[in-house]
């Protein structure tokens, strides 16, 4: 039995001009962020230090990246690490409160201790990764040529801050991405070995709360409604809750490759395997766990039962479609290098299935996908 946590306190606050005020951010703190994020009041309005993650690597955390962020942040002092943005800042902020002067290889790798140095307050501006609630940075080790992840309680925030106002001008592509993310941690927990009725309760929740969401985005011809963003703020963190109490599994796992070699975005990558993996799950063990998700969803989308992954990929293929996996540059033959990769390289997430996929069932999988 593993005790259900939620580390992080969890704040909600209407303004980022409200979080400064609470928090008293003082120019002892260190905000990591992307320039162009817009907190409402001018960055150089704040007295405490900013540095943009941009500036030093596009795209998903490496750690040459992080090492160029680390050189610049330990110039000065710093009591508190503030990350505001997406999965990446995120991932960078959690590294920056470590102790010690290392690189950030030398954490992946043991070399030295992961110790909590400093306090950590995250602030999500995505509706996706639901890193503000977890213990884990996933980082590309370049000269590894893979992904690593690194799940240790130093990396728990000390406050997780909401505030749906940062969400308003978040672009379509970034909300489809993030949000199906969130609704694959939901649905991927509620299934997980691990899972039990507290984290069955947040992941419920974050699923009706995205699907509710969907419909209405779905209605709107895909344009967003600032008053929507609440929601699936919440979702994405409940979601977050969830899953950092149980893993995810498969659909994770299997597109790890994509996200690895073709550099397709997380969330998209999670989608092209996601329903045909629950499929697979219903083939192998249709008694069970899946039965009660496949009735919350059929609740949730007012359809019965047994019409539910239809009727959930028609939805979601109007969110964010999907694609063949060759119009990623997938090569046929990779098929089995990917099985065997996942099979290598993932069991972290791959004992979180709701049923064991053997390396077969997988190449069958990529292969009606591609
Ligand atoms: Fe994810």
């Amino acid at each position: 039995m593993v005790p259900f946590k939620i580390a992080p306190h969890i704040a909600l606050c209407h303004s980022f001009t409200e979080f400064t005020a609470s928090f008293n951010v003082t120019a002892d703190d260190l905000i990591v962020t992307n320039a162009f994020i817009d907190l409402g009041i001018q960055k150089a309005e704040l007295t405490a230090r900013v540095i943009f993650q941009e500036k030093y690597g596009a795209g998903e955390p490496s750690n040459q990246m992080v090492d160029q962020i680390f050189k610049e942040a330990r110039k000065k002092p710093y009591r508190r690490v503030i990350a505001i943005g997406g999965g990446t800042v995120i991932d960078v902020a959690k590294l920056l409160t470590l102790g010690g002067e290392g690189n950030t290889i030398d954490y992946f790798d043991g070399h030295l201790p992961v110790e909590k140095a400093r306090e950590l307050i995250i602030i999500p501006t995505t509706c996706g990764t639901g890193s503000e609630v977890t213990n884990i940075a996933i980082m590309e080790i370049k000269e590894q040529h893979t992904k690593k992840g690194l799940a240790n309680d130093a990396l728990y925030a000390d406050y997780a801050v909401l505030i749906p106002e940062l969400l308003t001008s978040l672009p379509y592509k970034v909300f489809a991405t993030s949000s199906i993310d969130a609704l694959i941690h939901a649905v991927e927990s509620f299934v997980a070995p691990g899972s039990g009725a507290i984290t069955e309760l947040f992941g419920v929740k974050a699923i009706e709360t995205i699907l509710a969401g969907y419909k209405k985005v779905v209605t709107n011809n895909r344009k967003l409604e600032k008053e929507w963003m609440g929601d699936f703020l919440l979702a994405s963190t409940y979601a977050g809750i969830a899953f950092s109490n149980t893993g995810v599994g498969a659909v994770h796992a299997m597109s790890y490759p994509l996200g690895g070699v073709y550099h397709v975005p997380h969330g998209e990558a999670n989608q092209q395997v996601f329903t045909a993996i629950f499929r697979e799950y219903k083939k192998l063990q249709p008694e069970g766990k899946i039965e009660k998700l496949e009735q919350i969803l059929s609740e949730c989308l007012m359809v019965p039962a047994h019409t539910i992954w239809e009727v959930l990929d028609n939805l979601l293929e109007q969110i964010l479609p999907k694609k063949p996996l060759h119009e990623y540059g997938m090569k046929k033959e990779e098929i089995e290098a990917f099985a065997d990769s996942v099979i290598e390289n993932q069991q972290r997430l791959l004992k979180n299935n709701y049923v064991p996929l053997s390396k077969e069932q997988m190449m069958e999988i990529y292969t009606a996908l591609y």
